[in-house]
């Protein structure tokens, strides 16, 4: 396993709207939205990825698989047809992977074609001889063969906002996800792309799909400049009350909504017991469906 490294994705100083932040401020990555997937790509060219790169997949999600079972079955499942699952912006595809380990086929999506060759490579080598840190201790996907089948592991270059990728990753009647796992992809996003990111996520999302958020960062102030973007209130004000996720300068807080009319309905929202190092204690996990 990588050891995390420092990077401007660890605050490294008390958080207040005065302090220097540190953050990809002055990278490519801060661009407008229009430029914000080149700045992503430009990043990656120049090899800047150990900014973010934490070298593992997501203990939390890990967890949910193994130990919220039920928040997974009802998704469709068995010999016929494996669950689908998503990951946007998925960098060296960890997850993805992981995903594919516990029965899922995996699609992986980053809009640069760096990202998704280090995925690749990642991938052909995991899934030969798969680390440990896949598996969460004694879970039965590591021990029992009916546990889960293995599932696979696609990568695609483009861009989450655009469909071009879309038929890449599946025929016309099944583009549809039973499970979207976002980490460190919304928050990588200007502020201004994210009521686009509940609108694409709802029209990705399979009717009994769920969106699985690990959302971070939420110890920063989200009227600091990002990325990453801190998002404290911006997933429910996001899915649940169908907001623009943008933040009022007085209260730190995203811009009240009225009517409610969020597309998603929250299934569970928990503080993770694992976590990566840099969200202990702060992260939270939320699970999503769609409004009936
Ligand atoms: C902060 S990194 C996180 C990567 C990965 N989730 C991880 O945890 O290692 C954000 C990723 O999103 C990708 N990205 C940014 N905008 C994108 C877009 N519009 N479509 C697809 N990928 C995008 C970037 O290239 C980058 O790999």
């Amino acid at each position: 396993m990588t050891a995390f490294r420092p990077s401007p994705f660890r605050p490294t100083m008390p958080l207040r709207v005065s302090s220097q932040p540190q953050t990809l401020l002055k990278t490519p990555a801060t661009r407008p939205k229009e430029e914000h997937a080149s700045g992503w790509s430009s990043l990656w060219d120049n090899d800047k990825s150990h900014f973010w790169d934490r070298g593992k997949p997501s203990p939390a999600l890990q967890d949910l698989l193994n130990l919220y079972p039920d928040v997974v079955s009802e998704l469709p499942r068995g010999p016929e047809r494996r669950r689908k699952a998503l990951v946007p912006g998925c960098g060296k595809g960890y997850d993805v992977v992981m995903l594919a380990l516990h029965g899922y086929d995996t699609y992986g999506l980053d809009v640069s074609e760096k990202a998704v060759e280090a995925a690749r490579e990642y991938t052909a080598n995991e899934l030969r001889d798969p680390s440990a840190y896949n598996f969460k201790e004694a879970s039965p996907y590591t021990h029992s063969p009916e546990g889960a089948t293995r599932g696979t592991a696609t990568f695609s270059v483009g861009n989450f906002f655009e469909r071009e990728w879309e038929s890449l990753v599946a025929t016309e009647d099944e583009q549809k996800f039973d499970l979207i796992y976002d980490y460190t992809f919304l928050c990588a996003l200007p502020p201004d792309m994210r009521r686009d990111w509940a609108i694409r996520m709802s029209e990705l999302l399979a009717p009994n799909g769920i969106l699985v958020c690990l959302e971070f960062p939420l110890y920063k102030d989200p009227r600091l400049p990002g990325p990453p973007w801190g998002l404290k209130g911006v997933h429910w004000n996001l899915l649940a009350e169908g907001g623009n996720g943008l933040i009022d300068p007085a209260s730190g807080m995203p811009e009240e909504t009225t009517p409610k009319e969020g597309l998603f309905e929250r299934k569970l929202y928990l503080t993770p017991e694992r976590t990566f190092e840099i969200g202990q204690g702060t992260d939270m996990l939320s699970v999503w469906k769609l409004q009936q």
